[in-house]
């Protein structure tokens, strides 16, 4: 994977503070607590990706970052100021495409620009520009139902990179991808990452994904989602698919998998007594 030679300079918008984050939802007559006490910080220009068990809070605290889920408890800083609401600066990503069919791509991409009132003369440069990035120039006039799933997905992601995001969260961008389609997006994405220099918190079942796009990689604990491991991914950049079969990857790999093992066998009630000790390879786990 090319173009990748990434730095966190100094200055540099998009860090994220998570201070003893709690939510919890009503649901009909009961109170379902997503996630608890969440302690995390996201530097900016990081790429972090948080994995964990179905329903333990990954998108709940996406949300939270977002502006769109409140917490219950504790608070949510981006550049010192506290999240209330969804702001253009902070993109959000999901797994399906929220398109508008009867707009062009360049209608798609241009629109948050529009609903900020910003001139149709000023809007022509940021467009071309995200259209470019995204390789989409050359279908600027298509419309979304006359596109490949990969090709929707890029357009999501301008719509989102107009903007400018300081902070993007991507929640399982990639899932319904075909497998190759799939490494030509996680090369994409690395490639907008260190060409934007924006702060990446992604989502994933796949563990794969997780260890060869990330610096630092999030365990959530089964619900209510708690870290249960935090580590950094000491892999060179920039990333080559060659690393999905070195010794390192595959130790990382392994450490993810055998953690979300555990947290999907205690959910299911399938473990008895002390879950047993995962061995923690050494330089990684932040938490100790
Ligand atoms: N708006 C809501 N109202 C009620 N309950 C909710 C709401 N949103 C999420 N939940 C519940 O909160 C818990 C966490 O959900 P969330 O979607 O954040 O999990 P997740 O880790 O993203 O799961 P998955 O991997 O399946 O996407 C789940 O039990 C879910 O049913
Ligand atoms: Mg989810």
């Amino acid at each position: 994977m090319k173009g990748q030679a990434h730095s966190t300079g100094s200055g540099q918008a998009g860090e994220i503070s998570i201070r003893n984050a709690g939510i919890a939802f009503l649901a009909s007559d009961r109170v379902v607590e997503a996630v608890r006490d969440i302690s995390v910080e996201f530097g900016p220009g990081s790429f972090t990706t948080l994995l964990g068990p179905s329903g333990c809070g990954k998108s709940s605290l996406l949300g939270a970052i977002a502006g769109f889920v409140s917490l219950t408890q504790g608070v949510i800083l981006v550049d010192q100021r506290p999240v209330h609401r969804p702001d253009g600066s902070r993109g959000v990503v999901f797994q399906h495409h929220n398109l508008f069919p009867w707009k062009t791509v360049r209608g798609n991409v241009e629109f948050g620009l529009k609903m900020r009132g910003i001139r149709k003369t000023e809007r022509q440069r940021p467009v071309d520009e995200i259209l470019d990035r995204v390789k989409l120039s050359t279908f600027q006039h298509s419309y979304p139902g006359h596109l490949s799933g990969g090709m929707q997905q890029r357009v999501n992601l301008a719509r989102v990179l107009v903007n400018r995001p300081t902070v993007m969260m991507l929640d399982e961008p990639f899932a319904a991808l075909d497998a190759q389609t799939r490494l030509q997006m996680q090369e994409m994405l690395l490639e907008l990452w260190n060409g934007l220099k924006m702060t990446i918190v992604f989502v994933t079942h796949d563990v794969d994904e997780a260890v060869l796009l990330s610096d630092r990689v999030l365990v959530m604990s089964r619900r209510p989602g708690r870290i249960r491991a935090d580590f950094e991914v000491p892999l060179a950049r920039p990333r080559a698919a060659d690393q999905l079969t070195s010794t390192e990857f595959n130790r990382l790999k392994k450490y993810c998998l055998e953690l979300l093992r555990e947290e999907s066998l205690a959910e299911e009630g399938m473990t008895e007594g002390e879950p047993a000790a995962i061995q923690e390879p050494e330089f990684t786990n932040r938490l100790g």
